[in-house]
């Protein structure tokens, strides 16, 4: 939990403020910010640094300067014109990482950008104070960042965008702990936690109840393992009308993924703690609407175990039969995700009445030779949710792109002994054979969308809010968006 905890807003400079770290912006055209003006009026350092051709505005710089006994680092803003939200954010956790490397804890900085971009700012500063520092033992090896203030913009703005950066970094901490720490008791305790803050109804059922619950996707997986699977629902009512068609939101949870008796080859199978990225994201979407009570209602579900191999593990031409009845032929024990979903997507579809269902999934290798580290894979059964999904996208800047569910490749998942088997088409369309896998369980009519975040979850390249090796909890903000939080 190495992060900003709390953030203070100030709403004028005055230069007797006893704020000895300031950060504050250059545009590319060598215009000064607002606070840059100020700090400059009388010294004039800046405005000698710009002269000599020294430094431009361009993003990814900085100087720094000793002015009046403050220390003030002025960053590259790049051009006015083209500055958003995107760059807000990255500037502010730019700010965020300067202060760790010179490790100090009285920092300012600038609402870069104005008014507007306040949320995009307290984002930013959280998530570039982010650090995974839980099993360093060293003292020399840490300094955690835990207070800011930012001066100007709007407060309500400002503190959304911290609530929603502190929901992000719980999601990063859940992927970046290790197997043996983040296990399906673990996801639990965190459940509860969030359902106290936010009144919440928690429900988790256990190893003995899933199997009696006829949930026999999740009960087949978690068969080879000895760790307590758990199937963990949490549901929020908060929209003034507690009749109103919730949004449900179902997360993968594999706490390890070692590929079952079809076992992964060993090299970066550590990576596989990783596997529980979709359920971290959904724990970070509910820990934010614990803390912003939104007016809606909504419900996680997240089905969660390890896949391991042993004397009881389930095998290649097993059949399970899942919760909606329907039998599932398995010819690999590794695609293990989409059959503990369709537990809990018939779950979602079976006792609610959805506006619409949303699941998250580490859930292809193959979407990562697709997409690379860049884009989520969505794909789903209607369009209007779809175009909501892309302009959510748009505006946090967490991209993803539609790949097709038409019928031919639905029918590759068909089995020629069972009703579905967990394999496509050999070497081909592995992403989507898994997303016509999912459409099977999710309840005719209602609005789905399934996102494959195999190469978004984590390895992407680091920049100033996404630190190298880290999980990056990436979705939390295109969902609370979606979702209006
Ligand atoms: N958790 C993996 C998917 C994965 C692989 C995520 C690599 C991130 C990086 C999933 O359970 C899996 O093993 N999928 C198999 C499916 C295959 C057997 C059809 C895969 O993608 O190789
Ligand atoms: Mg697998
Ligand atoms: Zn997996």
């Amino acid at each position: 939990m190495a992060h900003i905890q709390t953030i203070k807003q100030i709403a004028k400079y005055k230069a007797d403020l006893n704020q000895k770290f300031i950060v504050a912006g250059l545009y590319q055209n060598d215009k000064l910010t607002p606070l840059s003006q100020s700090i400059d009026k009388n010294a004039g350092q800046i405005k000698a640094a710009i002269d000599s051709g020294d430094f431009k505005g361009k993003i990814g710089e900085n100087r720094t300067f000793y002015i009046s006994g403050n220390t003030i680092v002025i960053i590259g803003l790049g051009k006015e014109e083209n500055f958003d939200a995107d760059t807000a954010r990255k500037v502010a956790g730019q700010a965020s990482r300067i202060a760790i490397q010179r490790k100090t804890d009285n920092i300012l900085i600038e609402c870069f950008g104005g008014d507007e971009y306040s949320q995009a700012v307290g984002e930013g500063a959280v998530l570039g104070s982010y650090q995974f520092l839980d099993y360093k033992t060293k003292t020399k090896d840490k300094f955690e960042l835990t207070n800011a203030s930012i001066l100007g913009g709007n407060e309500d703005a400002i503190q959304k965008g911290f609530a929603i950066g502190k929901a992000v970094c719980l999601g990063r901490d859940l992927g970046n702990h290790p197997g043996n720490v983040s296990t399906p008791s673990h996801l639990a305790k965190v459940a509860k936690d969030i359902a106290d803050e936010g009144k919440m109804k928690l429900t988790i059922f256990d190893r003995d109840k899933i199997e009696e619950m006829g949930m026999g996707g999740l009960a087949g997986v978690a068969q080879g393992t000895e760790e307590p699977p758990k199937f963990i629902i949490l549901e929020y009512f908060g929209a003034d009308d507690k009749a109103e068609k919730p949004k449900i939101l179902v997360g993968k949870g594999l706490t390890f993924d070692a590929g079952g008796i079809s076992i992964k080859p060993g090299g970066k199978m550590d990576e596989m703690k990783f596997d529980m990225c979709g359920s971290a994201l959904v724990l970070g979407v509910f820990q934010a609407i614990a803390s912003l009570k939104p007016k809606i209602n909504a419900i996680a579900i997240i089905p969660s175990t390890e896949n391991l191999l042993g004397a009881k593990a389930y095998k290649p031409g097993d059949i399970l039969t899942a919760y909606n009845g329907k039998t599932i032929e398995v010819l690999n024990t590794d695609a293990e995700g989409r059959l503990i979903l369709a537990d809990g997507l018939s779950y979602a579809s079976k006792h609610y009445d959805p506006e619409f269902i949303l699941d998250f999934a580490t859930l292809t290798g193959a979407v990562l030779v697709a997409l690379g580290h860049i884009a989520t894979g969505v794909m789903g059964t209607d369009e209007s949710l779809m175009d909501r999904v892309k302009t959510a996208s748009k505006n946090t800047d967490e991209k993803v792109w539609e790949f097709p569910l038409w019928p031919e490749y639905c029918k590759q998942i068909k089995s020629e002994i069972a009703d579905v088997k967990n394999l496509g088409a050999p070497s081909q369309a592995g992403s989507i054979a898994a997303g016509a896998f999912l459409k099977e369980f999710v309840g005719k009519d209602i609005p789905w969308v399934h996102f494959d975040i195999a190469g978004t979850a984590w390895g992407g390249k680091p920049n100033s809010i996404e630190p190298k090796g880290s999980a990056t909890a990436w979705g939390v903000r295109l969902v609370l968006d979606l979702l209006n939080v």
